[in-house]
């Protein structure tokens, strides 16, 4: 039986569009890894969807005035054209306000709850006196200590910056209804024992391999610093209501829901879900950008593992650091990168996955600029690949027809080249090294560029060498056949254009080592060019557009 794969991409939350960061942060690496696990002919269940609940939602509603369920909506229409557009495989591309989820976290805070792990704590909290309700702290609106801005929040003052607690909010009040005062009143939250969960946490660390160092470091300070038992309930109405007398104006925090959305969307997905969420034997791979890694890093698994009821934990957590656009941090306020509902007017989606990859914040942040962008996209991209497909296939339409030329064999010196690359890109997709991947493939388009000069197919046609000038564009064509298949995962369009120049006749499986698949005298078709150059004109002009000034 095929070796099982779990992959899950962190799910955005639905209060923006996405942009370029969404996609080099755990949408394209995740969607990459699944498509190449594919291929390897493993049985992959790749899970992602839009995280509902929270105050961003909520808020977010708030400014629109429109209700919470319609923004959503609205918000999760515009994702999911992303998904589509960007090509991304997930099996399910799914939600977390359903109820198939509520089901869920219900079940499972009962499992805590039954396991000794919840406690509850009194605290005091602001209450608003005219609508009679407790109020999370961004509802809390009031002068700001510090700078003296009017307009500030309880947990933040978004004029100075600082990070403020609601009782120190001068002349406090609510913000869905600023008639009211609002007082620090007693109340009660549920607390999960995280605090008991330290040793078995850090074995737990300790035994994961193939981290980004980053992540393990994230995850040792928490460690460091002492777990602390940590809230899970909040004062809001959006969100998972929670399942306790006493707590019926309550919802859970959503980033106690939020990760259980992995399996409440693959149940959605599935019959078949507990085949991997219930699997020793499965290997799970996380992806998601560096300001997540604590909430997969230490909470989920610790939810996961206080259930004792054996569900898998990440084996494999990839946190990406952060992709910058032209020297500055991504963001819609300032107009600065390209979001996604902008980007494929700019490019074809191949193009922007594998610049991206190209460029995937591995190690240190990125900053990704358009003539980096316009650089890759010539050189490797219209250049090495786009350009050796096609003359190729012109030089031999005009000289021997739409038949692929006759050879008596692979090349072997040719084979040993190649065969080390494919090994290199086999290795760095397997461990999710990105950057590395592109390095060799990148590698194979220049070794048939290589070869070609080498031996100057046109030279020989012109000498009369006929011959031996099949030979080698036959070589030439078998390349082209092992490009579909080595770039699919990265490019899965263009790999489809390259396999439609032989009828779609050969599959775009992993390829262990090079090898001939293509038939002497087998027919073909010249296809259009594969991509287009990015002139100095239009990387002014998107500059000019989408970089903050
Ligand atoms: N919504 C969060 C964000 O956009 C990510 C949630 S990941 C999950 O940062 F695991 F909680 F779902
Ligand atoms: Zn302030």
């Amino acid at each position: 039986m095929a070796q099982k794969y779990l992959i899950t991409s962190a799910l955005p939350y639905v209060n923006n569009i996405l942009h370029i960061g969404h996609l080099v942060g755990c949408l394209l690496p995740s969607d990459v890894y699944a498509r190449f696990c594919r291929a390897m002919g493993r049985d992959v269940l790749y899970i992602g969807g839009s995280d509902e609940h929270g105050t961003p939602s909520e808020v977010g509603a708030l400014k629109e005035n429109i209700p919470v369920e319609e923004y959503v909506d609205k918000y999760r229409a515009k994702h999911l054209d992303a998904v589509r557009d960007f090509k991304l495989s997930f099996d399910l591309y799914g939600r977390t306000h359903t109820k198939t989820h509520e089901k869920l976290i219900h079940e499972l805070f009962e499992r805590l709850d039954s396991q000794g792990m919840i406690t509850e704590k009194a605290s005091m909290q602001p209450y608003s006196v005219n609508e009679k309700k407790f109020l999370a702290d961004r509802y809390v609106v009031g002068t700001c200590p510090r700078c003296g801005y009017d307009h500030a929040y309880g947990n933040e003052c978004d004029k100075c910056s600082a990070s403020l607690d609601p009782d120190e909010l001068i002349n406090p009040h609510s913000a869905t209804d600023p008639t009211s005062p609002v007082e620090m009143r007693e109340t009660k939250h549920l607390y999960f024992k995280l605090s008991a969960m330290q040793d078995k946490l850090r074995a737990w660390i300790n035994s994961r391999k193939g981290w980004p160092k980053t992540a393990t470091a994230i995850a040792n300070k928490w460690l460091d610093e002492g777990l602390r038992d940590n809230p899970i309930t909040r004062d809001l109405k959006w969100g998972i209501p929670v399942n306790k007398p006493g707590y019926e104006d309550k919802v859970f925090y959503v980033w106690f829901d939020a990760p259980w959305g992995y399996v409440s969307i693959s149940q959605a997905a599935t019959d078949d879900w507990a085949s991997w969420w219930k699997n020793p034997d499965c290997h799970y791979t996380e992806f998601m950008a560096k300001d997540n890694i604590s909430f997969h890093s230490i909470f989920f698994p610790a939810y996961e593992l206080a259930m004792n009821d054996n569900w898998k934990t990440v084996d494999t957590l990839k946190g990406q650091n952060f992709l910058n656009f032209n020297g500055a941090k991504v963001s819609k306020s300032t107009g600065n990168g390209i979001f996604l509902d902008d980007a494929l007017s700019i490019a074809p989606s191949d193009c922007w996955r594998y610049a991206l990859i190209a460029s995937a914040p591995e190690t240190d942040d990125v900053d990704f600029t358009t003539t980096r962008f316009a650089e890759i996209v010539n050189k490797d991209l219209n250049g090495l690949l786009g350009n050796f497909v096609s003359r190729v296939c012109k030089l031999t339409e005009k000289n021997f027809g739409l038949n692929v030329p006759k050879t008596n064999g692979i090349d072997g010196e040719l084979a040993k080249q190649i065969n080390e690359k494919i090994a290199e890109l086999t290795a760095a997709l397997d461990a999710c090294e990105f950057r590395k991947s592109i390095a060799a493939l990148r590698g194979i388009y220049s070794i048939a560029n290589e070869y070609m000069t080498a031996h100057e197919p046109w030279a020989l046609i012109k000498n009369g060498d006929m011959d031996a000038a099949a030979a080698v564009l036959n070589e030439c064509f078998q390349m082209i056949d092992l490009f579909a298949r080595v770039s699919a995962p990265v490019m899965p369009d263009t790999a489809e254009k390259i396999q439609n120049i032989f009828g779609g006749k050969h599959d775009l499986s992993w390829p262990t080592k090079y090898e001939h698949r293509i038939e002497n005298g087998e027919t073909f078709v010249v296809p259009d060019n594969l991509f287009t150059r990015i002139d100095d004109a239009t990387v002014a002009d998107i500059n000019e557009r989408f970089t903050a000034k």
